[in-house]
């Protein structure tokens, strides 16, 4: 930060005629905070002062005009061509996707678009230059282009509404940061949001509902009401609404991609329209659409038809994801459509729909688009994917020669935590931070370079279960879809993390000068790494925040002014430690949560461990065969690799490789319902001196209720007084199949 005012100094000092050191000038060169960061920058010495009133030449974007405008700077059109001080031109023979050149030296400004959409792209870069340097351009040429044409953004608007103002915003910023897809994801067992005339009952009949906690609705009534109701939550788009959200996103040179869910999650549908169920009535546990009956695909091709009035998008996303499969079976309709089209299970009935819907897109000049479920029982021959279940979707859809949309729920899921659960507002219970988005690459390596052709982008996917305003929406997206902006745009060569880091630093506090409520950066993440040889503990920690100071204490304690700053060299223990670390700036703590991290270099680590029966289930490996004895703690947060998790009941052993002294053994469970992880319903631990016959110490029975669908943790703690080789621990998991525990450690003092 301080930088920024040394050059703007600089500038100044130039613009007055002040000799300037080449070294002060090349310390100007690093602090551009372009993001995405462009193919190529060329800095030359000098800085080019923009006159004022600034001259504008007639080839002038309207987006530049605009935002000199909102930049206060001062600026009149001039009516001779080429003599504007911003002379805007398109030249074609410059190559690259959406590429552009801007040079600033001693005769002005010149951006050459090698398209209007390159043009586009060039005048985004130079608003973001005007922003930091103002009217006093450092000399530079800047050549750039996108590494991929889709560069997208999911949002869910059925889940809770999301007020069209809040989209036109968020389009704007989409644009400074050159995304250019938003794909919009219209109805859902949610709320249906899309103006059907031909349907009236869908907005008057299933676009509002009494329940708004998600949790609630959707575990106990999936209820809709009416329009008028009174209390009513909820709402739809009208035609006009979405006119201008596709008009300014075209302005922007940003396609809106309609979504429209089929055949499953569909749940509201049928509050509406209940004879499009398999059973003809609204039932709780109904979300697919019957395939069976022709009216289905009246329906579907009728909104369709709506759809492609209003958007000109060449996509049409038509969903395709989790359909629950429950009813078809049972359903003569279905099951006579099976019959008569030689359909040999559920999978090739949806692949019926699918197939058959494309068919109906293709012939008014779209393209189907649809998460990779699509896959399944066979693919639409020109269907085009969008892989969220990993990557496994599109790999496999690539190299059958279709085209993919990489949206991974491992790196680009913006509805899961930003950073450790504790002093969030409750999310899907994952963890995207800002470094795993920035660590995406949507190239697999599994791919050879033909078949990443097929790769047309990314996309960052933001549901909305928990995200119940829009506030709430750009907490969750901001800044992570500056992270995303550079995984689609820049060059995967030359990104870095930490220098984007210190970039986004710069650009957090301009979004909020935008009124944008992004998440302040407030992440300290936690190192630890094991020295088994000096039987320690040592824990780094880094801020996404910078400048930062980083104070500590490891006994539990809040931290104050006085406590212990973090320099960088790791905290080492070899015993039992609680540590809590704060930002402090100066001696004040900033109004951000402090970290609590619990480590304990116990008698277990590293010790051997066999499992009796089962191991983990393969998603949930953590550190595998020795996770439990490896000191690392899971932090709040399912996903963040050190959970181990079993669909089975957890059986394992603990060979202390001798009779030992024991006082206390603990182990932590975490549920998080919503990701089907459950607290065991007891846990019993076992001692036994020579590893055949067990003798019980303790079997505790879980304190937790099922019917709490916010995460849980609950140590089972058994204090004793014993001496025994084996340590054996149980934990019982009597649920059916895909029901999981989760645990991170075996504590043995
Ligand atoms: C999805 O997240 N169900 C596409
Ligand atoms: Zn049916």
């Amino acid at each position: 930060m301080n930088f920024l005012r040394s050059s703007w100094c600089f500038a100044l000092l130039i613009c007055l005629g002040v000799w300037v050191t080449p070294s002060q000038l090349r310390a100007c060169s690093d602090s551009l905070q372009l993001i995405p960061r462009p193919v190529s920058v060329q800095r030359g010495t000098g800085v080019y002062c923009l006159p004022s009133p600034l001259r504008l030449g007639v080839d002038t974007p309207p987006l530049l005009t605009e935002g000199l405008k909102r930049l206060s700077i001062n600026a009149a059109p001039s009516m001779r061509r080429s003599r504007g001080r911003i002379a805007c031109s398109i030249d074609p023979k410059l190559r690259g996707r959406e590429a552009y050149r801007l040079s600033i030296g001693e005769r002005g400004v010149s951006l050459i678009g090698g398209s209007k959409d390159g043009l586009r792209q060039g005048t985004q870069t130079l608003l973001q230059l005007l922003e930091q340097y103002g009217t006093k351009l450092p000399y530079m040429t800047i050549t750039d282009s996108a590494r991929f044409a889709y560069r997208g953004v999911m949002l869910d608007v059925s889940r809770h509404f999301m007020p069209s103002e809040m989209i036109l915003r968020l389009l704007d910023e989409m644009a400074r940061y050159k995304l250019n897809r938003f794909h919009w994801h219209l109805v859902d067992g949610g709320g249906w949001r899309f103006p059907s005339e031909k349907y009236p009952l869908l907005t008057k009949k299933a676009a509002y509902r009494m329940e708004k906690d998600w949790d609630t609705f959707w575990q106990k009534d999936r209820k809709f009401v009416d329009e008028q109701t009174p209390g009513a939550y909820g709402g739809y788009y009208t035609k006009d609404e979405i006119r201008r959200v596709i008009s300014h996103a075209t302005k922007l040179g940003i396609t809106v991609i309609p979504e429209i869910e089929l055949p499953g999650h569909s749940n509201e549908l049928f509050f509406a329209y209940p004879e499009l169920s398999c059973k003809g009535k609204w039932t709780f546990d109904a979300s697919d659409v019957c395939i069976g009956k022709e009216s289905t695909f009246r329906f579907f091709e009728d909104i369709l038809s709506e759809v492609i009035q209003l958007f000109p998008s060449k996509y049409i996303h038509i969903g395709g994801d989790e359909a629950a499969m429950n009813h078809w079976g049972s359903c003569t309709d279905c099951q006579r459509r099976m019959k008569e089209e030689g359909l040999k299970d559920n999978h090739e009935l949806q692949s019926y729909m699918i197939k058959r819907i494309e068919r109906y897109l293709l012939s008014k000049g779209r393209k189907l688009l649809g998460w990779d479920e699509i896959l399944m029982g066979g693919l639409a021959p020109e269907a085009t994917v969008m892989s969220w279940r990993g990557e496994e979707g599109g790999i496999t859809a690539a190299r059958a020669g279709h085209d993919v949309i990489m949206t991974p729920g491992s790196h680009v899921y913006l509805d899961f935590y930003q950073r450790e659960s504790e002093g969030e507002p409750r999310a899907n219970g994952g963890f995207t931070t800002l470094e795993k988005v920035y660590s995406y690459n949507p190239e697999p390596t599994a791919l050879t370079p033909e078949e990443h052709k097929h790769i047309l982008g990314a996309q960052a996917n933001l549901w909305t279960e928990y995200v119940l305003d829009a506030r709430h929406a750009e907490y969750m997206l901001f800044p992570r879809l500056l992270a995303l902006s550079e995984v689609v745009w820049s060059p995967q060569a030359t990104r870095s993390y930490s220098d984007f880091l210190a970039r986004v630093n710069y650009h957090v506090p301009r979004l909020q000068e935008r009124g944008i409520n992004v998440y302040p950066l407030r992440r300290i993440a936690v190192d630890m790494q094991l020295d088994s040889t000096r039987r320690e503990v040592s824990i780094h920690l880094s801020s996404e925040r910078q400048p930062s100071e980083i104070r500590y204490t490891t006994d539990g304690t809040e931290p104050t002014a006085t406590s212990q700053l973090y320099l960088g060299k790791p905290i080492v223990s070899a015993d039992s430690i609680l540590l809590v670390a704060r930002l402090f700036d100066g001696a004040k703590p900033l109004d951000l949560p402090s970290v609590r991290y619990r480590t304990d270099y116990h008698k277990a680590i590293g010790k051997k461990v066999t499992y009796n029966g089962h191991t983990w289930n393969e998603k949930y490996p953590a550190g595998g065969t020795q996770a439990l004895v490896d000191g690392l703690r899971g932090t709040p947060t399912y996903l963040d690799g050190k959970w181990q998790g079993y669909t089975t009941p957890l059986d394992v052993t603990i060979d202390l490789g001798e009779v030992t002294e024991l006082k206390h053994v603990f182990a932590r469970f975490m549920q998080e319902r919503m990701q089907w992880v459950y607290m065991p319903g007891d846990v019993e631990v076992l001692l036994s001196e020579d590893g055949e016959t067990f003798r019980s110490v303790g079997k505790q029975v879980t304190r937790t209720s099922e019917e709490e669908y916010k995460p849980v943790f609950e140590t089972f703690s058994f204090p004793m007084k014993e001496r025994a080789r084996y340590i054996r621990l149980k934990a019982a998991n009597a649920r059916s199949a895909g029901h999981f525990i989760f645990t991170d450690e075996i504590v043995v003092w």
